[in-house]
């Protein structure tokens, strides 16, 4: 495993310049481009990885990922009338289709989605950010991971777009706390700093039906995970969750730090990290990554 994924490191580094790097956040804009790295974490606690692993990034929109595990952990079904399971077909910051379906977002994906989540968590705990924090440290069995502050700071002062969603739909009433502190909670996750190391083992569970065997824990159930993977092939990377399902076959989320994780169930967690990003705001050489492995050994989920 470890000379084929040095072998598609090599094989993709060549498409690093194609992409761009997220500047829409400011504090992103600054990360050196030339960087790549990929962890695959076995169901058995092995590790196998090339380029640099250990390379601490912005994990982004791969943050909700835990948010929506938490929220299913603390709420009943009734979280589905707040927020959807339908791909949107649109942009992750899109504000159209919120305002047509009055305030639902179609999934916890896109940030009106995830937003509605860190709301649902604000309600649910005195300390979201604390209670988040925990959550993605005793996951990935990692005392030391951090929120990046300069980033979260950055994303706080180049809100207007996050704020306009949530204030919409305050507006439809799906929104019960103040906004700004959730935006703080939401922005916080966002700009935790984890390698692809960590997130291969944090999101371990996912491939192993809801069980994290590093730390003895069954974070949600057999079925609570299936749920999980089913909505992160549907809508993990966008407006791009169509050619995702095609060509890598894996349930996936992606962060505009340049990260992606994706599920083999009942075998795999991957991570692989590279900052340049493609038009939907997804890694390019990252999803070039994926696709390679995942044909390699035949690991498309639709057969
Ligand atoms: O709210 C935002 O726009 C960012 N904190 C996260 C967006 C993101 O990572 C989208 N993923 N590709």
């Amino acid at each position: 495993m470890n000379e084929l994924l040095a072998s598609i490191e090599q094989k993709v580094r060549p498409l690093i310049g194609q992409g761009k790097v997220a500047n829409y956040i400011p504090a992103l804009a600054n990360v050196n481009p030339n960087q790549f790295a990929i962890a695959v974490y076995s169901n058995d606690g092995q590790v196998f990885q090339a380029g640099q692993a250990s390379t601490n990034f912005s994990i982004q929109s791969i943050s909700k990922v835990f948010s929506l595990a938490l929220a299913i952990k603390h709420n009943g079904e009734e979280m589905w009338q707040r927020v959807g399971r339908e791909p949107s077909g649109n942009p992750f910051n899109s504000l159209a289709q919120l305002e047509y379906e009055a305030g639902v977002p179609r999934n916890p994906f896109i940030n009106a989605g995830a937003l509605v989540i860190s709301d649902m968590n604000q309600s649910r705990f005195a300390s979201p950010h604390y209670a988040m924090r925990e959550f993605i440290r005793r996951l990935a069995d990692n005392p030391n991971i951090r929120t990046d502050k300069v980033v979260a700071a950055s994303e706080y002062e180049f809100r207007a777009r996050n704020a306009s969603m949530a204030y919409l739909m305050k507006a439809f009433g799906n929104f019960d706390n103040d906004v700004e502190a959730v935006l703080h909670n939401y922005f916080d996750s966002c700009a935790v700093s984890m390698n692809c190391i960590d997130l291969a083992k944090a999101f371990s569970f996912l491939a192993n039906k809801g069980y994290s065997k590093h730390n003895n824990e069954q974070v949600l159930t057999p079925k609570e995970t299936a749920h999980v993977n089913s909505l992160l092939a549907t809508s993990g990377l966008y407006d791009e969750a169509g050619s995702f399902a095609y060509h890598v076959g894996l349930p996936g989320k992606s962060g505009v730090g340049g990260g992606i994780i994706a599920i083999v169930p009942n075998r795999f967690s991957v991570c692989v990290w590279s900052p340049e990003l493609n038009k939907s705001g997804n890694s390019l050489a990252g999803i070039a990554a994926l696709e390679a492995l995942s044909e390699s050994i035949g690991w498309s989920v639709f057969g």
